[in-house]
């Protein structure tokens, strides 16, 4: 779909393997800069956001595989939102980082809020990527339950094809694309998937938040995203003081990954408008 997905696979970063609560956390770093931590969706990892990768220059890219998700320890599920919220704390403390440009994808935009709601002076700006704000209803709560229970059941793979279905939709997508997508759900162990998926039931309507947000704010939504569709991106811009929303046009609920140019353009403009990360006037 983009003219960059099926691009080479993207040099390694530093890796640094963190001790966050009772497990090894794995977070992946590239470039100097103010720090832009990217929070990958479900059931996903770090790779999700590999059209990131160089995208920003002077920033410090840094993206964590959740617990339980690609190379991160899993942790016994159940988890919460605020568990996965203090991974994130936890990071940022150990590299001792005061203050952050949080970006989250659709479950780590979940997160994002969550942290939000606990720390609002650690950001510096928030980008909300095809993600809303609600709490799930009662029949996909139940459905999150049952895909928890074949998990257990049945084992990751089992689930590949139909989960690796929920985001291509019908749609006609680069075969290079859906096949990480398929690797990275592969890649996730019961435990994540479990404790993720009870997480995301689990969690509180996180709009009383919205209007507490100070920071600037962009939301990005893929035209086609089927999960978290557009009017729920224009319903949270709205209720965010300081929001502004971007539309990717052919893009699905992975709209950094499957349409990376669209997505770092509306960022960096973001970003520029802001006075935010390269070029940032600096305190003396
Ligand atoms: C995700 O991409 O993180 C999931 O689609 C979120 C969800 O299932 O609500």
């Amino acid at each position: 779909m983009s003219p960059n997905s099926s691009a080479a696979p993207p040099p390694p970063g530093l890796i640094r393997r963190l001790q966050v609560g009772d497990g090894e956390i794995v977070v992946e770093e590239q470039g100097t800069g103010d720090p832009l931590l990217l929070v990958h969706g479900f059931p996903f990892d770090r790779r999700m956001w590999r059209g990131q990768i160089g995208a920003f220059p002077g920033l410090r890219l840094l993206r964590p595989d959740l617990r339980g998700h690609g190379e991160s320890e899993a942790q016994p599920p159940p988890y919460t939102l605020v568990d996965l919220a203090e991974d994130l704390r936890q990071i940022l403390d150990h590299l001792a980082i005061e203050r952050v440009l949080l970006g989250g994808l659709s479950m780590g935009g979940y997160i994002a809020l969550a942290f939000a709601g606990r720390y609002p002076e650690r950001l510096q700006a928030l980008l909300l990527l095809d993600t809303h704000p609600k709490a799930d209803p009662p029949e996909v709560r139940s459905g999150r339950a049952e895909t928890a229970a074949r998990a257990r059941r049945e084992g990751v793979p089992k689930l590949a094809d139909e989960l690796t279905e929920r985001f291509v939709g019908g749609r006609t997508m680069d075969p290079e694309v859906v096949a990480l997508i398929r690797q990275m759900i592969l890649d996730t162990s019961v435990e994540g998937m479990v404790g993720s998926l009870t997480a995301m039931a689990a969690r509180p309507d996180s709009t009383p938040i919205l209007p507490t947000i100070t920071c600037p704010t962009l939301v990005i939504v893929g035209t086609e995203d089927n999960i978290t569709p557009p009017a729920m991106a224009r319903e949270m811009r709205a209720a965010i003081p300081n929001a502004e929303l971007v539309e990717i046009p052919g893009a699905g609920h992975l709209a950094p990954l499957e349409a990376p140019a669209p997505v770092n353009a509306a960022i960096a403009a973001f970003l520029r408008a802001h006075g935010l990360g390269p070029g940032r006037p600096h305190p003396a």
